[in-house]
């Protein structure tokens, strides 16, 4: 897998407390690699980080902000890692609206410092900074957004991500001339859902919340479609971009997208009660909106990827959602060991994308 580069490879993780990073970090384990984890703890009611006992799993972690360069350049220097994963940030486009300034300090000004430290660092040969769908200009267009066309974002976190690629943008030009010393490369994906999820204003975090008190869940945006895809989805794709970048320097310092297949995007009502169907008893009802702007359409051109990198879609969005249901069930049912379900999963993910010839899963 991945043409085995992570074996032995010291990896640093940012953001590796959260929902993806802890998948990330755990897959990355799987696949041999040493692994370091930068990041603060998501204030949320359970964490995959300690579902997963990462602080014992992973070779190093520290819980500090990536906005403190002097905590950053000391684990740098600690760790010299040969590659990095930058996925620490302030995620939620809701809490952007409440905290405009902490939102661009972390994914911006934060993103210049991981990239500074991994500059100096004189160790470090590939970088893949985590952006989004949503760093595009949003023309509600239906045709799905080329990784060329303009960056942009309605609300605070949908642009500090744009500035995120713009930045890496610059940053390439200014510091990084043929892949030396780091190739960097951005990976913009959709809407992602897998278990160990809790943060707020999530779709399924919030229906699995309701459903597992026995409420009912009130979905704001019934009608609005994301390109659902499960977290394990975009996790192959960083990790080959990673592999790509390690091999193959410069060519592959670029942003790639990384999503669903085009019109296959499920509208949210239709999510919730697939959740509600494979929970088995629970109650979708349609809430009201409180006025913030949410982008109704997003769709992602994947085609790159598919091309440069071999990377497509495994799951439907119905698999996706029954997978992570599933996940939700076995824990909240208390009955298996979460470490082993969630390696079992990275296990049929990857036999599913064999199945299906994906040069990164031979
Ligand atoms: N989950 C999605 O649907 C989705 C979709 C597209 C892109 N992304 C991107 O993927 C990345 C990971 O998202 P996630 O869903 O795992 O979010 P998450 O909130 O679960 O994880 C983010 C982690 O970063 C940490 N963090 C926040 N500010 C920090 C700071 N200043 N210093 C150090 N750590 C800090 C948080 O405490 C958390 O542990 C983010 O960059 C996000 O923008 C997520």
């Amino acid at each position: 897998m991945f043409n085995n580069i992570y074996h032995n490879k010291t990896v640093l993780v940012t953001g590796h407390a959260g929902f993806k990073g802890s998948w990330l970090s755990l897959w990355l384990k799987s696949l041999g690699a040493k692994v370091v984890g930068y990041s603060l703890l998501p204030d949320t009611e359970h964490r995959l980080y300690d579902v997963l006992n990462l602080r014992n799993l992973l070779d190093d972690d520290i819980i500090a902000d990536i906005r403190d360069e002097d905590k950053l350049n000391a684990f740098f220097n600690k760790h010299h890692p040969d590659m990095v994963f930058h996925l620490a940030a302030q995620p939620i486009v809701r809490l952007s609206y409440s905290q405009p300034v902490e939102t661009y300090e972390t994914n911006v000004i934060g993103t210049l410092k991981v990239l500074e430290a991994a500059r100096h660092s004189g160790t470090v040969k590939a970088f893949v900074n985590v952006t989004t769908d949503k760093c595009y200009e949003n023309k509600e267009k239906k045709e799905g957004y080329k990784e060329d066309e303009p960056m942009g974002g309605y609300d605070m976190y949908s642009s500090s991500k744009g500035c995120s690629e713009i930045l890496s943008s610059s940053y390439r030009r200014s510091f990084l001339a043929d892949g030396q010393p780091f190739a960097l490369g951005t990976g913009r994906a959709g809407n992602v859902i897998g278990g160990g999820d809790w943060a707020k204003d999530r779709l399924i975090p919030d229906c699995i919340k309701a459903f597992q008190k026995g409420e009912t869940v009130y979905i704001r945006n019934p009608l609005a479609t994301r390109p659902w895809q499960h977290v394990l989805e975009p996790l192959a794709g960083y990790l080959r971009l990673g592999q790509k970048l390690y091999e193959d320097g410069a060519t592959y310092a670029q942003g790639y997208n990384f999503g669903p297949e085009m019109n296959k995007d499920v509208k949210v009502c239709e999510v919730a009660q697939q959740v509600a169907s494979v929970w088995g008893n629970g109650k979708v009802e349609v809430g009201s909106s409180d006025g913030l702007h949410e982008a109704t359409l997003l769709q992602l051109n994947i085609e790159k990827a598919a091309k440069e990198l071999g990377v497509k879609p495994v799951y439907s969005a119905e698999q996706a959602i029954k997978i992570t249901t599933d996940w939700y069930k076995a824990f909240y049912d208390n009955q298996v060991n979460m470490l082993d379900y969630s390696l079992k999963q990275i296990d049929e993910f990857v036999k599913s994308a064999q199945a299906k010839n994906l040069p990164w899963s031979l």
